[in-house]
């Protein structure tokens, strides 16, 4: 069930619907997407600071807040410049940040709501700013491929740490799966 990044990256694309015009619109806003990072990092840290669990995650570590403060920036300005034209290592980049969120336990539901903020934060300053809504869309859509990295992480680590430690196929895995889904 090992994940290939540049794959899933590229299917992600194409099923989002993030086209080569959207990757232009991103480019063109580079700087102005630098300039707001930290206002939009500021935003993401208000929010999660408010929920008793996720504040207890990230401040559970001597300067962890800080340190997360800097990867958001930068993370935030990478989804304008594409990295290396959202190609391998924008794939790479996405999947590691997805293996150290499974890493501390951040879950789907910690994840989607956060993003959300992101989303929201940000179609509010496009607004503020006069920015055309086919960025609002562009950013949108690449919001949509870095979540669903982070989510597919978790996917991909439960079930090969399973399949690891009874030896099962992904066969049966999958039969117990469905089987446990029938009788929820
Ligand atoms: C939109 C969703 C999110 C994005 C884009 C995001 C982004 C990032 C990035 C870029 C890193 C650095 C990864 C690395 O070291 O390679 C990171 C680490 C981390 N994130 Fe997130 N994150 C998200 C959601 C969350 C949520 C919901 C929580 C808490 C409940 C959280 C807590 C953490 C923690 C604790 C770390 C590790 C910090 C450390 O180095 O000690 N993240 N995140």
């Amino acid at each position: 069930m090992a994940l290939n990044a540049h794959e899933f990256m590229s299917t992600m694309e194409k099923r989002i619907a993030f086209t080569g015009e959207d990757k232009t619109l991103l480019k063109e806003n580079a700087d102005w997407g630098k300039e707001i990072a930290s206002e939009m990092a500021d935003h993401f840290y208000d929010y999660l600071g408010r929920d008793a669990e996720m504040s207890a995650i990230i401040n559970a570590k001597e300067g962890r807040i800080h340190r997360l403060r800097e990867t958001f920036v930068q993370w935030f300005y990478e989804m304008f410049t594409g990295m290396d034209e959202w190609g391998n290592a924008y794939a790479d980049r996405r999947w590691r940040i997805g293996l150290v969120h499974v890493q501390i336990g951040i879950g789907p539901q910690h994840v989607v709501p956060a993003m959300a903020i992101v989303v929201n934060a940000v179609g509010q300053k496009l607004k503020a700013s006069g920015k055309d809504e086919a960025l609002r869309d562009a950013l949108g859509r690449i919001c949509m491929i870095d979540l669903a990295f982070i989510e597919q992480a978790y996917v991909e680590v439960s079930s090969a740490a399973v399949l690891k430690e009874t030896g099962w196929t992904e066969g049966l895995f999958r039969r117990l799966i469905a089987t446990g889904a029938n009788s929820m």
